[in-house]
């Protein structure tokens, strides 16, 4: 087995895969532009596994860069997590969306078909379920459906890579579509840092909780669910990351493309998740209930 490219390296479920890939055994190369990451983050992981990681910083749309890399790797087998995705940022700014998420896979699939290399597995999103289906998500319900930019890339790139193995067979890929990751590895090294005041729930939580932020807001507490506050699937992050390895293995014995949710299969509420942040930290979470976040299902 070659080494694994893994785009998007840098950034937070990148990070905690390679992780769970080192411990697994592979080797690994890690591509990532740094505009949603830090390069102290690889410091931390180097420190972690006591690994040293060939690190590219460069754009995944960089061809010739690409190719540099595959001429100086064997690469066996590619991770790839490099997007942009904040939904709300993909509504005010649809082109540079379209263009960082397709306009990276088509450059990234491009180039992997000038190599030897056809096992690739991509971050897709539960977001692609849109509204109009109900929980439990079959991978198979059709038709898919986002109600933003962000998850429309997502559904374009699993076109693009179901229709790529329609056309040559010799292709392995997986769509792992995942729905809330939150945490961080035990060693409280890496963890999810966005650039700015975060969207998601998890960093908002650990901002208050360091006193950095005076409250927590709960974004609607009437939805039709047991304490009124929106209900999601919240998966821990090292457990997404095993679940990358049991792709990747199961993507080198299976061609074609497959689909697989990654998920726990149970619900919880914001409330829950904030009542049990502040058990567990020690540390008081005030809240204060706002009106439904627009865009939330
Ligand atoms: P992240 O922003 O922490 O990681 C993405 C990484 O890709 C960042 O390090 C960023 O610098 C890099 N990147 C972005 N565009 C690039 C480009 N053009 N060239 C090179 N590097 C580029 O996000 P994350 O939470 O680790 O998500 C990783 C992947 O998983 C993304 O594709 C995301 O859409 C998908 N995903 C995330 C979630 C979630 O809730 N975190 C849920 C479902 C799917
Ligand atoms: C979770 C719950 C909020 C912040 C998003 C993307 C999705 C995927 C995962 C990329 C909701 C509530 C949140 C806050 C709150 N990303 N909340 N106060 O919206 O389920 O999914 O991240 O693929 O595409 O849409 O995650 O963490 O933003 O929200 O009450 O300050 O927490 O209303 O019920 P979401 P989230």
């Amino acid at each position: 087995m070659g080494e694994i490219l893994v785009t998007g390296g840098a950034g937070f479920i990148g990070t905690h895969t390679c992780i769970a890939l080192l411990q697994a055994g592979y080797s690994v190369v890690i591509l990532d532009n740094l505009c949603n990451a830090k390069q102290e983050s690889l410091l931390h992981l180097q420190e972690i596994t006591g690994k040293s990681i060939p690190f590219y910083h460069m754009d995944i749309r960089n061809a010739d860069g690409l190719r540099q890399i595959f001429q100086t790797h064997h690469i066996s087998a590619v991770l790839h997590f490099a997007g942009l995705k904040a939904v709300g940022e993909s509504v005010q700014q649809p082109l540079r969306y379209y263009q960082n998420n397709i306009g990276g896979m088509m450059t990234l699939l491009e180039e992997l078909q000038k190599t030897d290399c056809r096992t690739l597995i991509f971050s897709s999103s539960a977001t692609v379920y849109g509204t109009q289906h109900t929980a439990p998500y079959a991978e198979t319900v059709t038709p898919l459906s986002a109600s933003n930019p962000y998850g429309e890339t997502k559904i374009i790139s699993e076109q693009l890579l179901q229709d790529l193995c329609q056309a040559d067979s010799d292709w392995h890929i997986t769509a792992l579509r995942y729905f809330n990751p939150i945490g961080a590895h035990e060693s409280g090294l890496l963890g999810e840092e966005p650039h700015g005041i975060p969207s998601n729930i998890a960093p908002y939580l650990a901002l208050v909780a360091s006193g950095q932020l005076p409250y927590f807001r709960v974004y609607g507490n009437d939805y039709d669910t047991p304490d009124g506050t929106g209900v999601r699937d919240y998966v821990h992050v090292m457990d997404l990351a095993e679940g990358h390895v049991s792709a990747l293995q199961y993507s080198i014995q299976h061609a074609g493309f497959s689909v697989f949710n990654l998920g726990t299969g149970s619900g919880c509420s914001v409330l829950e998740l904030a009542n049990m942040y502040e058990a567990v930290s020690g540390k008081p979470i005030p809240l204060k209930i706002f009106p439904r976040r627009a865009g939330d299902v």
